[in-house]
């Protein structure tokens, strides 16, 4: 029966990648307000398509970005949900893609555009999985419910008020999604962990407005000298974090873990290559990925004050902002990280500047146990997909809804991801591996054929 789906899936990899390209084509940004008719035009076209493929989709508004709701018909009495998120990150700086990063390109055995990887060229391999199944065997082993979110990306909340809403509704046997990466190109991977985050908004405030640097330096605080010193007393020059109790809570890698991690860690070589740095940094007593997957981290994202334009300008700016994220790791909480951080750069405001922190949005890390048969299944699913033994990883990225997820349906969540790590995800020249495409559709497949 797999052969049949699989086959099918080879006839019809060229009408893939063209759909494919029609779903990349809507600049579905969903955290700037500019693109919201874009994010539910590209929320209406996959509704549409769904539909077209057979399954009961719906398109249900919310505060912000719509969900994409859609199951097979039928009965049977297993179900599974199938997750992804059809927005995108902004595509800037444009003048360093080579091609239109909502024109998407083939090229060199990829698909290039904004969401190729990330999570749109994902998801539509899980779409394209059920497509296949349902044409070749007819019905499925198991009720196939999607739910597509447009808020990943931007810290969106209205899937997982419609999961704790919709509770009763949704009880499934098992949740799976690619939104992560394969360990490399010949490695699937199951990711059994991801961190959580914090984001916060940082401002400092002198004078009341800028003033001359002439008359007034000597005599006044400057807003960005200050800023400046209160981020980089958070973090000590080797990368270790300096705000107090902040590594309290993170717990100990088990051992199989370590042993798994030790096996897998040899990256630094290609890290360098993949970013162009010359050295690989991070706190000392930690492998590379050690540090990547399981330690927290804290994140200056941007930071302004004063004047950026042309030339010169002899003032003393009024404030200076930043923005700053942090990932966290079991079993930290963010709530309690955000306070840490909130309370030690107070500590340390000079009285003559003032401070203002808002946490702007925080989700939680999560580890799987994956001694449970769902994991199994899922590494046969990805073994009979990509021809090659998988091997168990955690991210060191985020999906909030995850945790929601696993708090609220108490199932275990499948991470099967086809990506890889140099698609250039949130970059620029964002790509998928056709292959990859073309393989996790097929491990897809086999894992919902085999529940
Ligand atoms: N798909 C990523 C998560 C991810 C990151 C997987 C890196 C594999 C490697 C997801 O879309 C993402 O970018 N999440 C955000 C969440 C944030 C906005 C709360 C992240 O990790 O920054
Ligand atoms: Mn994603
Ligand atoms: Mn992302």
């Amino acid at each position: 029966m797999m052969q049949h789906c699989f086959d099918y899936i080879d006839r019809n990899q060229g009408r893939f990648l063209q759909e494919l390209q029609q779903f990349l084509r809507f600049p579905s940004v969903s955290g700037d307000a500019g693109y919201k008719e874009d994010v539910n035009q590209c929320a209406l076209w996959l509704t549409d398509h769904l539909k077209k493929l057979g399954l009961d989709a719906h398109c249900i508004s919310t505060r912000r970005h719509p969900i994409v709701r859609a199951a097979t018909r039928g009965s049977a009495s297993k179900r599974v949900i199938l997750y992804g998120h059809y927005d995108v990150q902004p595509a800037d700086p444009l003048d360093q893609w080579q091609t239109n990063p909502f024109k998407p390109d083939l090229r060199d055995g990829f698909i290039y555009a904004r969401g190729a990887t990330d999570d749109k060229g994902q998801l539509f391999a899980h779409i394209k999985a059920v497509e296949s199944l349902l044409q070749t065997a007819g019905r499925l082993p198991c009720e196939v419910l999607f739910l597509l979110e447009g808020e990943e990306e931007s810290g969106g909340s209205s899937l997982e008020e419609y999961i704790k809403a919709e509770k009763a509704n949704l009880a499934a046997d098992a949740v799976i999604l690619s939104d992560t990466d394969m360990y490399d190109e010949n490695t699937p991977a199951l990711t059994y962990g991801l961190r959580g985050t914090v984001a916060l908004e940082v401002k400092v405030k002198t004078a009341a407005f800028p003033v001359h640097s002439g008359s007034y330096g000597g005599a006044i605080g400057n807003p960005v000298t200050v800023l400046s010193r209160l981020i980089s007393s958070c973090v000590g020059p080797d990368g270790r974090i300096l705000i107090p109790g902040f590594y309290e809570d993170v717990r100990p890698l088990a051992d199989w873990e370590k042993e798994n991690i030790r096996r897998l860690d040899g990256r630094d070589r290609n890290l360098m290559a993949e970013t162009g740095v010359r050295k690989i940094f991070g706190e000392p007593g930690f492998s590379t990925l050690e540090r990547i997957w399981t330690r927290p981290t804290f994140e200056p994202n941007g930071i302004s004050g004063g004047y950026e334009g042309e030339g010169m300008k002899t003032i003393i700016p009024a404030f200076a902002v930043a923005k700053i994220s942090l990932r966290v790791v079991p079993d930290q909480n963010p709530q309690k990280i955000a306070g840490l951080v909130s309370q030690y750069l107070k500590s340390i405001c000079p009285e003559y500047a003032s401070l203002e922190v808002t946490v702007l949005s925080t989700s939680w890390p999560i580890l799987f146990d994956v001694d449970n048969p769902m994991f199994q299944a899922g590494r046969k699913a990805l073994q009979c997909g990509f021809g090659a033994e998988p091997v168990y990883m955690r991210c060191g990225g985020s999906i909030p809804v995850v945790n929601t997820f696993w708090q609220v349906l108490e199932k275990p969540v499948i991470l099967m991801g086809f990506g890889l790590n140099s698609d250039g995800a949130h970059s620029t020249n964002e790509r998928f591996k056709i292959n990859n495409f073309i393989r996790g559709a097929k491990a897809s497949a086999a894992l919902i054929a085999s529940l």
